[in-house]
């Protein structure tokens, strides 16, 4: 039975999440809170090797096998590190979940949204976020933010980036009461305290 909460974070490559993460982290220690800040792909042991792969690996990689090592590593997370945290009670804050896989490997890579959601259901064994917060932000300036030093998934281009974008501005349009949009163009100290009372909402 879970105890805790679940809060996804998620975005295109240099929305600034992993700052968001980091400042409700400390937020909620202030409270007294047990946090665990995790993330996908890669939290630690198996999945660290699956991300060495998935951001590194030199050569082709399909799309549908990109998108099985993404889930293989979900589905390690989940069994292995969120369920016991949850069922700690701890509260926990994941740097990407399901809805990457949607928005980078479905309307990024173009494999059907229904074979992406049916194989992310089996990775996740039904466990869903009570919350999951898009950092939205343009293109060109989440880009900027990520260099010139651009692992495998970052250097898919900019029109591969607008489609992920859009991906996650529909998908949070056809989940409103889980998924919540925040600009992530405004700056560091509003966009947590959008954050903090969407959590303060839970
Ligand atoms: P990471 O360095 O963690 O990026 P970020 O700091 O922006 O989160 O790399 C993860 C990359 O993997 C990122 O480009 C998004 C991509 N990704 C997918 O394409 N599908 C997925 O299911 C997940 C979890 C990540």
């Amino acid at each position: 039975m879970q105890k805790g909460l679940f809060i996804t974070f998620e975005g295109v490559d240099g929305c600034g999440k992993t700052t968001q993460i980091e400042l409700l982290a400390e937020y909620l220690s202030l409270q007294g809170k047990e946090t665990l800040i995790t993330r996908e792909p890669g939290a630690r042991g198996l999945g660290e090797k699956l991300r060495e792969i998935l951001l590194n690996y030199p050569g082709e990689v399909s799309p549908n096998c990109e998108s099985f090592l993404f889930l293989a590593d979900r589905a390690q997370h989940i069994d292995c590190i969120i369920k016991p945290a949850l069922e700690a009670g701890k509260i926990v804050l994941c740097d990407r979940h399901t809805d990457s896989t949607l928005a980078y490997q479905g309307y990024g890579r173009g494999i059907e949204l229904e074979k992406i959601n049916y194989l992310n259901e089996i990775a996740v064994s039904g466990l869903k976020p009570d919350l999951t917060i898009v950092f939205d932000i343009d293109v060109e300036t989440s880009q900027n933010r990520v260099g010139k030093n651009k692992d495998r998934m970052e250097a898919s281009g900019i029109e591969f980036f607008n489609r992920v974008r859009n991906g996650y501005l529909d998908i949070a349009q056809k989940n409103a009461s889980r998924v919540k949009v925040i600009d992530a163009s405004d700056r560091i100290e509003n966009i947590h305290r959008k954050v903090v009372e969407l959590y303060c909402r839970l």
